[in-house]
């Protein structure tokens, strides 16, 4: 394990899979944060975890927002940027296959990881979402043809509108993406159930990879 700063505090773990999990945590969240979900979520993955750099209060996040669910367009396109040109530097130097790379994000990490697909399509191979918005609408449709994404969502939660969620489900799809979009009666925090549905949902797709 190396923990060579490339831009971003990050941690990443070697795995034996072929697949890589990009681990984007939510407000407040760190590098280390989603390290147990992601060996959950898929057992012989690796693992690269970076720390978002934007500081709201000294919570970490992954972009700027001016309120809560108002974010800073400019600073998000800049970040989302910025973030790409991080995986693509850690792929080199880890040297980890980017064609086998699949996000998951929670809450902020979630919005971010939406915001690559929408910017950097063909990034990501795959992506699960926990809590995510629609980051920003895009001018163009991206083509996302086929992209496997998991979207889980809870009716209650009061950080996410659902209809901010129906709107990014709806561009996922207009993209291209095989979309599968959970809600739950549930709020913004996680749940057993739904890391246990997005466990299998995941082994699924990555059968197809290896
Ligand atoms: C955000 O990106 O601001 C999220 O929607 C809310 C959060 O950070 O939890």
């Amino acid at each position: 394990m190396s923990e060579r700063d490339l831009g971003f505090v990050h941690r990443f773990f070697t795995g034996e899979s072929g697949v890589t999990l990009l681990l984007l945590h939510g407000t407040g969240g760190d590098e280390n944060d989603l390290v147990p979900l992601g060996r959950e979520l898929a057992p012989g993955a690796a693992i690269l975890s970076p720390r978002g750099k934007v500081s709201e209060y000294g919570a970490a996040r992954f972009f700027r927002r001016l309120a809560e669910g108002v974010f800073d367009h400019e600073d998000l396109v800049l970040r989302t940027h910025e973030l790409a040109e991080f995986i693509e530097a850690a792929a080199e130097e880890y040297g980890f296959d980017l064609s086998k790379l699949v996000a998951v994000g929670y809450s902020n990490g979630a919005n971010v990881a939406a915001s690559l697909m929408l910017l950097h399509p063909g990034l990501l191979r795959a992506a699960v979402l926990f809590r995510a918005m629609v980051p920003f609408e895009p001018e163009e449709t991206p083509d996302l043809s086929g992209m496997p994404v998991f979207l889980a969502a809870g009716r209650t939660d009061r950080m996410i509108p659902p209809q901010s969620t129906e709107r990014l489900a709806e561009i996922l799809r207009e993209a291209g993406a095989d979309l599968d979009l959970r809600w739950r009666d549930t709020g913004h925090a996680l749940t057993y159930e739904e890391v246990a549905e997005a466990r299998e949902w995941l082994s699924g797709v990555l059968l197809k990879l290896s």
